[in-house]
């Protein structure tokens, strides 16, 4: 392996990188290690090989083939794909669908009712399930009740609830009506709901009293009382669904319990197709400038794609499988695959409202044991967490249900990856009983703006990698990319490009169609630009190397954070690390490193410190070892799980720390302040 002048990694064949070489960018790419699909598993799976062939000869219409299998339309469409106005795109031109009825009423007529749709587990212990004709018919009130209260097709509706069947509910009433949804996860703050409710102009807001977390009532109503306090929005009407039971200030004429309007509604309603560029939902998400944006989900193309990537790559048998996705619905992750995609599959889930240490720490575990959990989609964070408290938590579970396991939202390293096949995949503990097939990995890259999954190993068909989400989904068209936009070689690095349109794409950003155009597709031309850095393994597999604004440039070299990270976890003593590039007078960036050692290794300071430089030096070259490496307690992160590097770098800059009131625990900063005066 070697670097060339754009401090690109020249990647080695797998495997064949010497071990001990010092300049060798290796820490990733020592991965010669692959797990090709067991003969049983390829056998049943229910996408083959054959589907990448067939989708490169015509992507339009291997799409259009999917939509009319996986969707019943009321309205058959008349052409694929509408690429006359890029980048606006349009899918299925002409058709009609209704989310709703195709994710609920459709089951029930098919004679799938009785088969449970949701199994709800709140953290306090209380469970419900509804069947497809339950849930069907709570979205038939939930229309019935918006409608009554003014919202009609096109309008906005606010989400702001926890993870509970209200929230699934709500968002298919209001894509049964033709409004539109705009969920605001119940982390963010009354300030931030009230600017995402200015932006949509949002009409009706649809709460809970609050939720629970780690044992004790959690409010959410008064955020959302606290940002209608000022004049001037557009809001007459809130829903609040009773969870935790709290006292709540009420608004007369404005607020509305759920089981006044809702339950009280009647069951029947009759859902009607909409156009397939009909607006599904908004959905907030951070952009490099201060304002979030409000990217635009439509209707068939969306439902198209994260119904196929739901059944390709978890390689989904609804009749069997119980289908579990971690990911709170304020996120995207929730919304296609938990909100839409299993519904829309048939398949059945499970929904957990609280934090995977309440009341213990095996309660995920539990609950696939419970449940009997077949297909886990979770994110890196999680499974590091899951390694910091140890094997022997999971290891008391019978987790042998398990046959795909999923990982999203961030790169995962290879130590993690190998644990989670290791011990949640093959089952370890409960009386030792390991797989001899461990279930397979699928590392999904996608994005808020993708809406579904776009690069992922198909899990019967690709021999998994750990640490790289491989290959381009079926007519999914990727590319990495240099500066003036060339595609570069295997074994080179660059930028993620979407060379051609795709179904699920974004359709805009809400009211700011000049920002989605500079955003995404001013920086290359005619290729969508994703703002990761990846690069491409001898194989022409896709190593995912985070932001590129996470990417450092360290002397003309461009060094991964992820890289020197994953170097670090793969230290015994390392339980969590975040790297940042801090401005350096000589060397343009310098890698400064904030680490959290594991509870039982020991912190011998400068020795410490100097251990974990030359383990980065020796993982993956002399040039990546941190300048600094910090130990400390936590490490700021959102409530979705993403380390706020922006924080660390401010740290590692010497500045005042900037806003981190989107922090988890916005006493982190201070945490690490005090540990780092000590
Ligand atoms: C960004 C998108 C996709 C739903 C959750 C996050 C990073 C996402 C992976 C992955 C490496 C990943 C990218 C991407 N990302 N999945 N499998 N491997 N990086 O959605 O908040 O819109 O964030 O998350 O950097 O651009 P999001």
């Amino acid at each position: 392996m070697s670097q060339d002048t754009n401090g690109s990694t020249t990647t080695a064949a797998p495997g064949s990188g010497g071990a001990g070489n010092g300049d060798a960018l290796e820490n990733l790419l020592h991965e010669g290690r692959q797990f090709p699909p067991s003969a049983e598993f390829a056998a049943d799976a229910v996408v083959s090989a054959g589907e990448y062939a067939e989708a490169n000869t015509d992507r339009p219409a291997f799409w259009a083939r999917q939509a009319r299998e996986l969707l019943s339309w009321d309205k058959d469409f008349s052409q694929a794909l509408d690429w006359s106005n890029p980048p606006f795109a349009k899918w299925f031109v002409g058709g009609e669908v209704n989310a709703a009825y195709n994710a609920l009423d459709r089951h029930v007529e098919n004679g799938i009712g009785d088969r449970v749709a949701i199994h709800f587990e709140g953290e306090p212990g209380d469970t419900r399930s509804y069947t497809y004709a339950e849930l069907a018919e709570e979205v038939r009130k939930a229309a019935n009740a918006f409608e009554a209260l003014g919202v009609a097709k096109g309008d906005r509706v606010a989400v702001y609830l926890p993870m509970i069947p209200e929230a699934v509910i709500t968002m298919l009433a209001c894509a049964r009506i033709g409004a539109v949804h705009s969920v605001v996860f119940g982390g963010f703050s009354a300030d931030a709901l009230r600017s995402r409710i200015d932006d949509a102009e949002a009409k009706l807001v649809v709460t809970a009293d609050g939720t629970y977390r780690r044992g004790k009532p959690s409010p959410l109503k008064p955020a959302v009382d606290e940002a209608l306090t000022k004049p001037g929005h557009t809001v007459s009407n809130v829903v609040v669904v009773k969870r935790n039971g709290e006292d709540v200030n009420w608004v007369e004429g404005r607020d509305h319990w759920w089981e006044d309007t809702v339950s009280a509604a009647s069951g029947e309603h009759t859902a009607v197709g909409h156009d397939s560029e009909h607006p599904l939902f908004i959905l907030y998400t951070s952009g490099t400038t201060g304002k979030p944006k409000g990217i635009l989900h439509t209707t068939g193309g969306y439902l198209t794609q994260t119904a196929y990537t739901h059944k390709a790559v978890f390689d989904l048998h609804p009749e069997t499988d119980v289908f579990w996705c971690t990911a709170d619905v304020g996120w995207v992750t929730g919304h296609s695959y938990v909100a839409y995609a299993p519904l829309v599959n048939g398949a059945t889930q499970v929904m957990y409202e609280g934090t995977p240490d309440s009341p213990h720490q095996g309660r995920w575990w539990e609950i696939v044991e419970k449940y009997k959990v077949s297909i886990l989609y979770t994110a890196p964070t999680a499974i590091r967490t899951f390694m910091k408290w140890g094997r022997d938590i999971p290891g008391k579970y019978d987790l042998s249900s398990i046959r795909v396991l999923g990982s999203v939202g961030e790169p995962i390293n290879p130590e993690a990856w190998m644990w989670y096949r290791e011990v949640i995949g093959a089952n370890a503990g409960k009386n030792g009983e390991t797989k001899e097939h461990p279930a397979p990995i699928v590392d999904t890259w996608w994005q808020t703006e993708t809406g579904a999954q776009m690069i992922a190993p198909l899990p019967g068909v690709t021999a998994t990698k750990p640490g790289s989400a491989q290959v381009p989904l079926p007519g999914i068209a990727i590319d990495v990319v240099d500066e003036a936009g060339e595609s570069v070689p295997d074994g080179h690095g660059g930028y993620l490009v979407v060379r051609e349109p795709w179904p699920s794409m974004l359709r805009g950003i809400w009211g700011d169609p000049e920002r989605f155009k500079d955003t995404y597709w001013s920086r290359f031309e005619a290729m969508y630009f994703a703002g990761d850095g990846a690069k491409k393994d001898e194989d022409g597999d896709i190593w995912l190397l985070g932001r590129v604004d996470d990417v450092m440039n360290v002397s003309g070299h461009r060094l991964s954070t992820t890289e020197i990270e994953s170097a670090l976890v793969s230290h015994p003593s390392v339980a969590e690390a975040a790297v940042v590039g801090a401005a350096d007078e000589t060397t343009g960036q310098a890698v400064v490193a904030f680490v959290i050692l594991r509870g039982d290794a020991p912190n011998n300071g400068d020795a410490t410190v100097l251990e974990l430089r030359n383990h980065v030096g020796k993982e993956i070259g002399p040039i990546a070892k941190p300048k600094h490496i910090l130990v400390v307690p936590e490490l700021p992160k959102t409530r979705s799980g993403k380390i706020m590097r922006r924080l660390l770098k401010d740290v590692a800059e010497g500045r005042e720390v900037g806003d981190a009131t989107t922090l988890s625990d916005p006493t982190i900063m201070s945490q690490i302040a005090e540990s780092l005066r000590k």
